[in-house]
């Protein structure tokens, strides 16, 4: 008898291209930034140099400047839009010219803290450290230029979290594309009603016009994109992975690495404190243009508790804030506030449950002394992929799986908790 177990391993064998994982046939047939942070960290629950293959491929499409792509288009397909002629970024191997939450430098610090071969683990660390600072500096030479300690995120994909309300203010004033021909091929993979809707993609490609453009000039593009918010998930996620990086640097870099890491943590945690919003309980992004607060309550409202930002009070508050979600679904962590209408159970980042958001708020919830509610979204986690299979995402109101099937990082989560 097949185990959960067992499959998980068999699906990140399966979407295997080579040494680095596709998050699932078709539907994605790339290399993705933060899922091959996620599954590097799967990989490594029973295969510890295809875990570290991992991280060196999605290395292979770092650009000189740091940044790491949201894609790395190692091999060519025709079952994604917008694949390299779109993006028209011309390197060996093409990649997109945007970025994802930077949750490598974690994985890797974790793939080196759980190594059963260690004098492995840490050759393969002294080789990838240079390539995490040079990131690391990126986020703030390229998206914080002002040192404000907010980096800022100039398209949805880079959050992530393609289409969550959080976004629909600030994409209200992003218009529609005029000048690329949209060639969607995801709606003939899946559902269209758990997809994005059509005039999401006409703004998403807009915005890649834009960047296009602007020569994928890091400035050219701050400058010019009608789209800026101070992501809360993404900062945090960077500010967990500058503790990490910090941690790496005292074993493989400096003390002038060292000073420079911890400056921007300083700046970071204190930055992120503006983002807490007392009455919502929990903490919210930011629109840059307006200056506003985005008081919509999405599960990335959580991650300061991984992001190590909160107080114990904080904290507190967040767990009732979550206890009071939980009340009104049977899943959690459902990815935006249930009680809000923009609520959506099926709609991709509108209400349905994503597995590494769950690790990490779970994660977030246990360092800040709340190991109760930590268990609880664990055990939840496994439990509903253990119902609903390998998904990428569930209904957090039936715990149904939805989305594409037999997702790396949804195995990857699984082999973490198992
Ligand atoms: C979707 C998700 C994104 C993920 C990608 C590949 O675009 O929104 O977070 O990285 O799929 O799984």
């Amino acid at each position: 008898m097949t185990t959960l177990h067992d499959a998980a391993r068999a699906t990140l064998r399966a979407n295997d291209r080579g040494g680095y994982s596709v998050p699932t046939a078709r539907l994605y047939p790339f290399q993705w930034n933060w899922d091959s942070a996620f599954v590097a960290m799967g990989w490594a629950t029973f295969d510890e140099p295809r875990a570290w293959q991992e991280i060196t491929l999605l290395l292979r499409g770092q650009w000189e400047d740091g940044l790491i792509p949201q894609i790395i288009f190692h091999a060519p397909s025709d079952d994604y839009f917008p694949g390299p002629d779109v993006w028209q970024i011309h390197r060996t191997p093409p990649t997109s010219g945007n970025t994802q939450p930077p949750v490598l430098a974690t994985a890797a610090r974790w793939l080196l803290d759980h190594a059963r071969d260690k004098p492995a683990a840490e050759a393969e660390m002294a080789a990838i450290y240079p390539h995490l600072l040079r990131n690391h500096r990126w986020w703030e030479a390229a998206r914080d230029p002002l040192h404000t300690g907010l980096v800022t995120t100039l398209h949805p994909w880079e959050t992530g979290m393609d289409n969550s309300p959080a976004w629909d203010g600030a994409m209200a004033r992003v218009p529609t594309t005029t000048s690329t021909v949209i060639r969607r091929r995801d709606t003939s993979h899946i559902d269209p009603a758990m997809r994005p809707h059509a005039e999401d993609y006409q703004k998403f490609i807009h915005l890649v016009d834009v960047f296009r453009d602007a020569e994928w000039n890091p400035a050219a593009m701050l400058a010019a994109s009608p789209l800026r918010v101070a992501d809360v998930g993404t900062n945090s996620i960077l500010l967990r992975a500058e503790h990490d990086l910090l941690a790496l640097a005292q074993r493989f870099g400096n003390p002038v690495d060292e000073a420079e890491i911890g400056a921007r943590i300083a700046r970071m945690r204190a930055a992120i404190a503006t983002l807490w919003d007392a009455e919502l309980g929990l903490f919210t992004s930011r629109d840059l243009i307006s200056g506003e607060p985005i008081r919509i309550g999405t599960s990335a409202g959580f991650l300061p508790l991984y992001g190590r930002a909160t107080t114990a009070a904080q904290a507190a508050i967040m767990s009732v804030t979550m206890t009071d979600w939980n009340s009104h679904i049977t899943w959690p962590v459902p990815s935006t506030d249930p009680r809000l209408p923009s609520f959506e159970p099926l709609r991709y980042w509108r209400g349905p449950v994503w597995a590494v958001v769950n690790w990490m708020i779970a994660e977030g919830f246990a360092a800040a002394s709340h190991p109760g509610l930590a268990t609880l979204i664990r055990d939840k986690t496994k439990g509903l992929i253990e119902t609903a299979g390998l998904s990428e995402y569930f209904d957090p109101t039936n715990g149904r799986g939805v989305g594409g099937a037999d997702f790396s990082w949804t195995a990857a989560i699984y082999l973490m908790l198992a």
